[in-house]
């Protein structure tokens, strides 16, 4: 079909834009996104602020439903997420399917689309109440999934951690436990984790958002949508990039850490290698995430005692790349997973959980951006293509191929 046709059954223009560069899917009141400037803001916070400032369940209240919560509303919020944290029996007969070697994220991706078939009423939600139903089911189950995909991984015992405690304090407790043994979660953990999360929690129309919108569209459950979300965040292009971080990281130190050999095979064209952690489709000076996370970094590995010589590698290939016209004329700074995947070491989080542990961050973004495209009744994401393939020929039977 030639542009002319194709302008014909569209009913005006159709424009191509691979990779949707250029093209705005929807109008969004949930994060604001400088990329020029180094602006990230959600509701109208800085994200600055909010990481010194909040806490992660505040800022998943605050991403959802649009303003900060106050005592009464955040208590409420937190009371309903721990009365729906409870993952059928069943659900831990799947996990055990799995082999241990599986990939954390296609196990966590099976596990959220699992819930689905175990909570029924959370596929056609029409009502806010509904909604809020979903919601609150999502966000109670998604952390034991992610701690028992862990555990799994580790050999250890499913555990519920301690409800009482807060929810960041209770994911590390549902992560780390050991059996017999009592678990106090250290205020640097928890600190370091909740602003990791809060980082991490909404990024506007990315890769993963953009699927989590376009499978709602289609009136499929919060669920299934986000277990589509997961698989798309697992490349490394997009979540996926702070696992290939720090093994990028690990493979320059092994062989020497000569960060300048590395620097060379980045910008050389005919080699497929690309620095991890460099670039960014928006922003095009720096990523303002990146600025805290490194910060938090030396804080974190600072405080734990951690002396890690991977961080040293990481320090001297920003250093290089910000003097490299290379880097510079192409406008790639290190993105939010270039220090993000040393933290999480320092915390004692296995290299293949920290596409999981961005996963964890992003729900209340995902969340957020499934419910305001449900209130305003988008309707269905269907793009249009250029067909470049073959005019009308006729079929030839098998023997005559
Ligand atoms: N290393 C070396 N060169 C790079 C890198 C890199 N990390 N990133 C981009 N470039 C080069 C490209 O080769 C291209 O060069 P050219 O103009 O000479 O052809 C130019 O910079 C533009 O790059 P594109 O790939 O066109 O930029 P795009 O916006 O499509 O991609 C992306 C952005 C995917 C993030 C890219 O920079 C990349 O692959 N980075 C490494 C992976 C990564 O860190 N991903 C995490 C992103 S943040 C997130 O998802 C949370």
């Amino acid at each position: 079909m030639d542009i002319k046709t194709l302008r014909s059954v569209t009913g005006g223009v159709t424009t191509i834009d691979p990779g949707y560069k250029n093209t705005g899917s929807c109008e969004s009141a949930i994060t604001f996104l400088d990329g020029e400037k180094g602006i990230l803001r959600y509701r109208g916070y800085s994200i600055e602020e909010l990481a010194e400032k909040a806490d992660f369940l505040e800022v998943a209240f605050l991403l959802i439903f649009g303003e900060l919560p106050n005592k009464a509303q955040l208590d409420k919020f937190h009371d309903d997420i721990k009365k729906n944290s409870i993952v059928d029996e069943d659900v831990h007969k799947i996990l055990d399917a799995f082999p241990k070697s599986a990939h954390p994220m296609g196990v966590l991706s099976s596990l959220t689309s699992a819930l689905t078939a175990f909570n029924p009423s959370c596929v056609n939600v029409d009502s806010e109440e509904d909604m809020y139903q979903s919601v609150v089911r999502l966000l109670g189950k998604f952390p034991v999934l992610v701690a028992w995909t862990m555990r799994k991984k580790s050999g250890l015992p499913l555990d519920y951690g301690d409800k009482n405690l807060g929810y960041v304090e209770n994911i590390l407790k549902m992560m780390f436990k050991e059996p017999n043994e009592e678990y106090t979660q250290s205020k640097i953990l928890v600190n370091a984790l909740d602003k990791l999360l809060i980082l991490h929690a909404d990024h506007e129309q990315n890769c993963s958002t953009s699927t989590v919108r376009i499978v709602g569209s289609s009136h499929a459950g919060l669920f299934a949508s986000i277990s589509a979300g997961i698989s798309a965040l697992w490349g490394p292009l997009h979540g996926g990039a702070n696992q290939a971080v720090l093994e990028m990281l690990e493979g320059i130190k092994a062989d020497g850490g000569d960060t300048k050999k590395y620097m060379a095979k980045a910008k050389d064209k005919e080699d497929p290698f690309r620095l991890m952690g460099f670039g960014h489709r928006v922003y095009k000076n720096f990523d303002p995430r990146a600025k805290i996370i490194k910060v938090a970094a030396d804080e974190v590995l600072g405080d734990l005692g951690v002396e890690d010589p991977i961080l040293d590698i990481a320090k001297g290939l920003e250093k290089e790349a910000l003097e490299d016209p290379y880097f510079v004329d192409r406008k790639l700074y290190p993105n939010v997973d270039f220090y993000s995947g040393i933290i999480y070491r320092g915390m004692g989080i296995p290299t293949d959980m920290f596409t999981v542990m961005f996963a964890l961050g992003r729900l209340p973004g995902w969340i957020a951006q499934w419910r305001e495209m449900r209130l305003k009744k988008e309707p269905i994401g269907r793009p249009r293509q250029l067909y470049v393939g073959e005019t009308l020929r006729g079929f030839k039977p098998l023997e005559e191929r």
